[in-house]
């Protein structure tokens, strides 16, 4: 047949398999290649690079573009050169976008609409690094199964999130985005978040793509500055960082975003190891992977790409098949095929790649899909916000509480809540907070109010203002550091209460993208105002609201109660108060290890063993010799209003054969009074290996809950899996030697035995 013929023939096969909207492909495409490989056919080059371009929808879609360069980009739009718009909120908007590319261009492709969506769209949830406080994995899920219904409610069908950039450094702002500083925690959350923004069936009108971001090293950025380099090795690459990107994209991740930082020298972004060679070769992954924004051409910056042809030559040679706003592969892409610098054949893969989500997503059977207006209406927020206040209360970790500070008692009168952020109905959303009404959240004094009942006196005072000025996403924040004119009437109702509350931590937008700082203690008046409350009335039960971990080494010496609250989402307040109050015993366990001092970060509860390792005294050993090198709270670490003792720990067996299994069982007992919940934690060690191993590493969890005086056995199955590493071979495997098995509630405080492994 000559090419004409065939050309037909496919035009007429593409027809009617119906990538044009009225004709319906089943949701459950069987042969989706085949389908990708007839429109790719139909595709001119410039239409394929097209595919390839992210817009920003920064102009009114649902009136005509008035600006010179959102002119163009509708102009571009109608033709089919655009492949996915991010920022284009509402049902309107995005099917005016729609309308705009269906109505118009020759070949119809529908496009795809990302957003943000971080920890919730309308209704807010914790902050990720919070929400993985709670531990609890089909709550993390139904979190992002109500964050895809509200988005998909306001046209948004992609969301560039999870975020499993494993982070160590509490400095850096994005920290709170992502599950901490532990692989296989932030794996589990991974899977969990895939599950509950994709579900079964990504072309379910409820469900959206998820992201995993950011591809990779991001939250190894040197000294916790944002953007900076990276500077890791291939074995740190591929035990710490990667193996979160593995699990999703074996979850089925509908796409990857790279990321701005260069790793050993490569920006994320032109590295073919990362994009080609590991993930779309050895992981055999099918999605597509979204720059992140301008990254393409950021690469010019990095001293990598002279300019943005070279920079859109790097990137889809290492396997970036989506230009996010960077105008790089619009203006180079063909130029370069032209002249031959690349083969039109990665633009083919980008292309199909591009084609095959979208597919997936049941666009080309209904392009409309997801631009239903009726969906909103069928919406509960009342509901979403009621598994809202659950996962919030789940999320807070009870750091300290002596004499029984908490919860508080019947006996309690009189309670002064003190502090900048008590009354703040904003800065418990954080940052990332997608569409969240500003001020929505519940404040702790209004939860505190709620649930004290009539005999108990509340007073508030905010004592000093933590910010001035406005608040927002762009705008640096200005701390106060002088205006002390509320610490009077603060300090005068401290006197008056049996109990203060004082609610102290960081602004809104104080962590986040771009949000790095060299301290990370209490800013502003906070930690004078905490310490001239106490100078006045020392039963003091502190509540944090933060997004990183802090230096808090004076409140948890001095302070007799501490709460670890984070920025827990439009319930805030009233989690908080369930707490206080003891209607929820506190199970959160934490994600992160909380530093004595801002310079002992990174602080990682996995690192590798030393040379080094014993003392915390002695000047010649791996530590500090001002504050030692313990975490002040350690990763996994969480009270409760109840006491568990751990029994003897013992194994099946203390060897291991090839493929081998053995059993790990520990008795656990609620020692105290109340019921409550324990996150209990199994890590192993390879005592001696190819290569210095982690001195533990978590590799299984299980939440139970005892009613006092109950006791439960716990059991761990540890297989040869468990034990495998990316070793000195560079490849995944267990080597036989010595193990040592611990458990217990939190990193620290261990029961230990040992096993060895027969290979
Ligand atoms: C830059 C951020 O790094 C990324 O996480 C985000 O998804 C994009 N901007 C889009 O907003």
């Amino acid at each position: 047949m000559k090419k004409n013929s065939i050309f037909l023939v496919l035009l007429l096969f593409v027809q009617l398999a119906g990538f044009a909207q009225d004709s319906k492909i089943p949701s459950s495409v069987k042969n989706v290649e085949s389908k990708v490989d007839s429109i790719l056919f139909m595709m001119t080059l410039e239409e394929k690079i097209g595919q390839l371009v992210q817009y920003n929808g920064s102009w009114d879609l649902t009136g005509p573009a008035s600006e010179m360069g959102n002119k163009q980009k509708e102009e571009r739009l109608k033709k089919g050169l655009v492949g996915s718009m991010l920022n284009v909120l509402s049902v309107d908007a995005t099917r005016e976008a729609q309308k705009l590319v269906m109505e118009n261009s020759r070949i119809k492709i529908p496009l795809m609409f990302g957003y943000d969506v971080i920890h919730g769209y309308k209704t807010m949830f914790p902050v990720p690094l919070g929400e993985t406080a709670s531990w609890d994995l089909d709550a993390m899920e139904k979190s992002a199964r109500i964050a895809a219904i509200e988005s998909v409610a306001d046209g948004v069908n992609w969301t560039f999130s999870p975020m499993i950039d494993v982070s160590r450094d509490a400095r850096w702002g994005r920290i709170m985005e992502g599950s901490g500083e532990d692989p296989y925690l932030t794996s589990l959350v991974a899977v969990a978040k895939v599950k509950g923004y994709q579900g079964d069936d990504l072309a379910d009108s409820t469900t959206i793509a998820a992201t995993a971001k950011h591809f990779a090293g991001y939250g190894f950025a040197e000294a916790g500055r944002d953007y900076n380099t990276v500077n890791i090795g291939e074995y740190e690459l591929h035990n710490m960082i990667l193996p979160p990107f593995k699990a999703a994209a074996d979850a089925g991740v509908a796409t990857f975003m790279n990321s701005f930082n260069t790793i050993d020298g490569t920006p994320a972004t032109g590295n073919k190891m990362l994009q080609r060679d590991i993930l779309k070769g050895d992981w055999n992954w099918d999605g597509f992977v979204v720059s992140d924004w301008g990254s393409i051409t950021e690469m010019i910056y990095h001293g990598f790409a002279r300019d943005k042809k070279q920079a859109a030559e790097i990137a889809i040679k290492a396997g970036s098949d989506m230009d996010m706003e960077g105008g790089a592969y619009e203006s180079s892409l063909m130029e370069l095929v032209q002249e031959g610098r690349i083969d039109e054949s990665l633009i083919n893969e980008a292309v199909k790649r591009i084609l095959r989500v979208k597919f997936k997503m049941g666009l080309f059977e209904d392009p409309y899909r997801y631009t239903d207006s009726d969906l909103a209406k069928e919406i509960s927020y009342k509901e979403h916000r009621e598994v809202a206040r659950d996962i919030a209360r789940k999320s807070i970790v009870l750091l300290k509480n002596e004499n029984n500070v908490l919860p508080i008692k019947t006996s309690v009168k009189n309670i002064a809540i003190i502090g900048p952020l008590a009354n703040d109905k904003d800065s418990p959303i954080g940052n990332w907070r997608a569409q969240a009404e500003p001020n929505s959240a519940v404040s702790v004094v209004e939860g505190i109010k709620a649930a004290a009942g009539k005999n108990v006196n509340i007073t508030y005072a905010e004592g000093a203002k933590l910010g001035m000025g406005e608040r927002s996403f762009l705008m640096p924040l200005e701390i106060n550091k002088t205006d002390r004119s509320g610490f009077a009437e603060a300090i005068e109702k401290a006197k008056k209460a049996d109990l203060v509350i004082m609610v102290l931590g960081e602004d809104a937008f104080q962590a986040g993208e771009g949000r790095s700082q060299a301290k990370i203690g209490l800013a502003g008046l906070q930690q004078e105002l905490l310490q001239e409350i106490y100078k006045v009335n020392k039963n003091i039960a502190l509540v944090l609201i933060n997004g990183r971990p802090m230096e808090i080494s004076w409140a948890a010496e001095n302070i007799p109660a501490i709460v670890e609250a984070w920025q827990l989402g439009s319930e805030s307040g009233n989690a908080i108060a369930d707490v206080l109050f003891g209607k929820y015993n506190p199970s959160g366990k934490l994600p992160v290890s909380f530093p004595k001092a801002v310079g002992q970060e990174p602080l990682y509860y996995n690192q590798q063993s030393t040379g080094r390792p014993y003392s915390e005294q002695h000047v010649t050993f791996s530590s500090y010799t001002d504050v030692g090198k313990e975490a002040l709270y350690p990763f996994g670490y969480g009270l409760s209003y109840t006491t568990f003792e751990y029994g003897v720990l013992q194994l099946s067996s203390e060897e291991m054969g090839e493929n081998g299994q053995i059993t790990a069982s520990i008795s656990v007992t609620n020692s105290g009074k109340r019921a409550g919940k324990e996150v209990v934690q199994l890590y192993l060690q390879d005592i001696v290996a190819s290569k210095a191993r982690p001195v533990k590493e978590l590799k299984g969890f299980k939440m139970i809950e005892l009613a006092p005086g109950e006791s439960k056995i716990v059991e761990f199955s540890i297989n040869e899996k468990m034990l495998e590493f990316y070793s000195a071979n560079k490849k995944w495997q267990s080597e036989a030697g010595d193990f040592n098995v611990f458990i217990g509630g939190n990193s620290k405080y261990l029961k230990k035995a040992g096993f060895t492994l027969n290979q």
